[in-house]
């Protein structure tokens, strides 16, 4: 199973696969983000890499980073954990003044992910 190291947060193993930003909430138990509900449109769930950042990315994350004009993030409900990641969550609920991180993203990446380098 691979590793999930939130920076601040500890490790944990997560299931082979598993969206992001689903395991940066649900195992690693961050108030992360994902106003739009993991589907690409709202940046919310934005994380920072500090290690193995993955080297392909979906067409829609590159879409919507480009168009928000983002560098230097990743888009967590955009990417599965398939090996050892370490990031630093930088969009979480606490000290956001939203009333709710946004609804819960399905269990596998949404819109239907067409992998790209990330470039
Ligand atoms: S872009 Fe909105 S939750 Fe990922």
């Amino acid at each position: 199973m691979p590793k999930l190291t939130v920076e601040g947060f500890g490790t944990v193993e997560v299931d082979d696969g598993k969206r992001l930003v689903l395991a940066i909430e649900q195992d690693a138990k961050v108030d992360i983000l994902h106003a739009c509900g993991g589907n690409a449109r709202c940046t919310t769930c934005r994380v920072e890499f500090i290690d193995g950042e993955p080297e392909l990315m979906t067409v829609a994350e590159k879409q919507v980073l480009t168009s928000k004009g983002a560098t230097g993030v990743r888009l967590s409900c955009q990417i599965r954990c398939d090996h050892d990641m370490t990031v630093r969550a930088v969009s979480r609920l606490e000290g956001s003044g939203r009333p709710d991180p946004g609804g819960t993203p399905a269990p596998d990446i949404t819109p239907q992910p067409e992998f790209i380098p990330r470039g």
